[in-house]
């Protein structure tokens, strides 16, 4: 396995989530650095994205580097039959790192070990969104001051969203407590409330998203109804406007609360909400581009100086 690699948020110490989020903060300051000059980084696409694939070819193209890659499988061979193994093989001897989001769970560990460079995972199925996570944490960490001993409501699609099972697992080396809240019928997975219970993290699990669970938060993550991953449509119907965060549900927020969601929304945040104090999603998808500027010279082993 490729050094540099990042495919699971779990490989990395509180120390070294801080030290990349100090670097992300450089890039804030400076995103235009020609670090990648004549590096040549692949960003391949098994799966839709609009955020994590334009923010990790930002972040190159602000780097200097070049970018080659697809976004859509179906513009790839391997429609025509060919493993993912062949494809990582082979585009490892075209560029120097690989960016790669992929329907399967587990694709993005499989790749960096058939791979000569380094992998970085944008999403394998309902597993993990580690990049997210990290900047998930930047804005935690830039909208609260600091990362611990925050009450973090995660609302939603908790079943098939990949992205909160990386941030429960970034959250638990800063005391956090959660409270989950999501329909019966895409409930935390059994692995993660075990995960909480393990590391002595409080956690409260509700059906109903309501003002009193709102005020007590100091972060709320609402998240998409993953569509894709319901093997039955009905099952998405009958749940698919369950919870829609409106002003009425904020009127006991704290001031000091930001709502995150990794987008794309759909219609579980009312548009009205986009113009409160609270609101900080469209901010932390801007935020994305800093942290992956900061993943690509991470993985390439590149010094990033004030
Ligand atoms: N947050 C996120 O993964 O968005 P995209 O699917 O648009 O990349």
């Amino acid at each position: 396995m490729n050094r540099g690699s990042f495919f699971s948020i779990e490989q990395l110490t509180a120390s070294e989530i801080e030290a990349i989020l100090d670097t992300a903060e450089l890039f804030e300051q400076n995103p235009n650095r020609r670090l990648l000059e004549g590096k040549v980084v692949a960003t391949l696409f098994f799966e839709p994205s609009t955020r994590t694939r334009l923010s990790f070819e930002t972040a190159v193209n602000r780097l200097g580097g070049r970018v080659i890659g697809f976004s859509d499988a179906k513009n790839s061979s391997s429609v025509k039959g060919e493993t993912l193994k062949d494809t990582i093989q082979m585009v490892s001897g075209y560029a120097d790192l690989i960016v790669m989001r992929h329907n399967l769970e587990g694709a993005a560990l499989y790749a960096s070990e058939v791979s000569r460079i380094p992998i970085i995972n944008a999403g394998d199925g309902a597993n993990q969104h580690p990049s997210q996570t990290m900047l998930d944490l930047y804005s935690i960490r830039k909208t609260q001051g600091k990362l611990t001993d925050l009450k973090v409501t995660m609302v939603g699609d908790l079943k098939y969203g990949r992205t909160v099972h990386s941030l429960i697992e970034g959250l638990s080396h800063y005391r956090p407590s959660f409270a989950f809240v999501a329909p019966k019928q895409l409930e935390l997975p059994r692995e993660y409330v075990e995960y909480c219970e393990e590391h002595g993290i409080p956690a409260e699990y509700y059906h109903e998203l309501t003002p009193e669970v709102i005020g007590a938060s100091d972060i709320v993550y609402m998240t998409r109804l993953q569509r894709e991953r319901f093997l039955d449509e009905e099952d998405y119907e009958a749940v698919k406007d369950t919870f829609v965060l409106d002003c009425n549900l904020l009127q006991q927020a704290k001031p000091s609360m930001r709502i995150l969601h990794p987008l794309p929304r759909v219609n579980e945040i009312a548009q009205e909400v986009d113009d409160t104090p609270n609101a900080y999603y469209f901010r932390q998808a801007v935020n994305g581009m800093f942290v992956r500027e900061a993943l690509i010279c991470r993985a390439l082993g590149i010094e990033v100086k004030e």
